[in-house]
């Protein structure tokens, strides 16, 4: 299985630690109760029908366990992974070489599904609908098109913006399923085990500390632990990660008690120190934090707006009070426009 499609702003360390530490069956998954017992019961069904199992669509912020669960979908239904991503396929040509080499049962893991050309996406609908894939021969008058017929297989597909997906694709998933942030006991419960695999002395104050400031999502916890074990190894003498050596080495990498890292801040001072609490527009914030936009929307914004910090409105981003509190800051009178039209 190729592993290189996992999130580009993992360095290789991080790639390899992640492959360890991710479930590979769904009895390993953490939380996500609901979801879980969605594809418990439709992949269970599926095999016993001696089926592919129906296409399922994974939805939600980076690092909650979507390329986690396209694994385990393949894995529990003892069925072969094939990986690539939205952007990879730039022709219906490429899509069609891949669909063409599945066999029976197999699992298409499509990540960034959003980001698939028009052309390619509409080759799918034919695939994932009737397991048929139309290929236009030739240019021009000669052009002919012809049929193939796929075998039964898996689609599934990853996002961080169910908003891009066009009304057609996600019509033909069998199961559209958005991830969660975790509660702090399900990231208690997954960096204890990742402890346990990566041979970490942690007890569960230590645990419940990393996983508080975790953002709700497991590959924070996972990195947190890193740093808290290194932290805990070089100026601690390798003593056990319990509560105080944990929120020590979490200070240590300037994590806060929200676990807000430093973009995160950067986002929420510059909303309330520099524009005064908003809103401006996602363009300019970014900007002033030099992050891309898109990476400010998906990965950062998520977060804080769960935590009450952060709004999005109609004429741009605003703080709320909450944020100016985090912040230590003076609320003003009349934060941001919130209270305005
Ligand atoms: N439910 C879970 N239980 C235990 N560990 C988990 C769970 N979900 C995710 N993880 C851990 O978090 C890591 C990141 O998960 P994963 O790569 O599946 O996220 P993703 O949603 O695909 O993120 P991205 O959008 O960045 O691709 C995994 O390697 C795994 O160690
Ligand atoms: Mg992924």
């Amino acid at each position: 299985m190729r592993e290189e499609l996992l999130s580009p702003d993992l360095d290789p360390v991080d790639i390899e630690v992640e492959v360890g530490l991710r479930p590979r069956r769904l009895d390993d998954f953490v939380g996500q109760p609901e979801l879980k017992g969605h594809l418990r019961v439709m992949l269970e069904a599926a095999r016993a029908r001696g089926e592919a199992a129906d296409h399922f669509l994974f939805a939600g912020p980076p690092g909650l366990g979507k390329t986690t669960l396209a694994h385990i979908v393949a894995a529990e239904m003892g069925a072969e992974l094939h990986i690539t991503s939205g952007p990879a396929l730039e022709r219906a040509g490429d899509l069609a070489a891949i669909l063409t080499k599945l066999e029976p049962g197999d699992v298409l893991f499509i990540d960034e599904i959003h980001r698939l050309a028009r052309a390619v996406e509409e080759i799918l609908y034919p695939a994932m609908e009737d397991y048929e894939l139309d290929i236009v021969l030739g240019k021009g008058p000669a052009a002919r098109s012809i049929r193939l017929e796929l075998p039964r297989f898996t689609l599934v597909g990853a996002t961080t913006r169910t908003g891009l997906i066009t009304g057609p694709l996600r019509d033909r998933f069998g199961l559209t399923a958005r991830l969660d942030y975790y509660e702090t006991s399900d990231l208690q419960s997954i960096v204890t085990r990742a402890a346990g695999i990566l041979d970490v002395d942690l007890d569960s104050e230590g645990a419940g500390e990393i996983a508080r400031r975790s953002r709700g999502t497991p590959r924070i916890g996972n990195r947190l632990l890193r740093q808290v074990r290194d932290f805990a190894q070089v100026e601690r003498g390798g003593a056990t990660v319990d509560g105080t050596v944990a929120r020590d080495g979490l200070s240590f990498f300037a994590v806060d008690d929200l676990g807000l890292d430093r973009p995160s801040r950067a986002i929420l001072s510059a909303l309330c120190e520099r524009f005064d609490g908003g809103p401006v527009g996602l363009k300019t914030l970014a900007i002033c934090v030099s992050e891309p936009d898109d990476t400010v929307e998906d990965v950062y914004e998520p977060f804080l707006i769960q935590q009450g910090l952060l709004l999005r409105t109609p004429k741009g981003r605003v703080a709320t009070p909450a944020a100016y509190t985090h912040l230590g800051l003076t609320t003003p009178a009349r934060p941001g426009s919130l209270f305005e039209g």
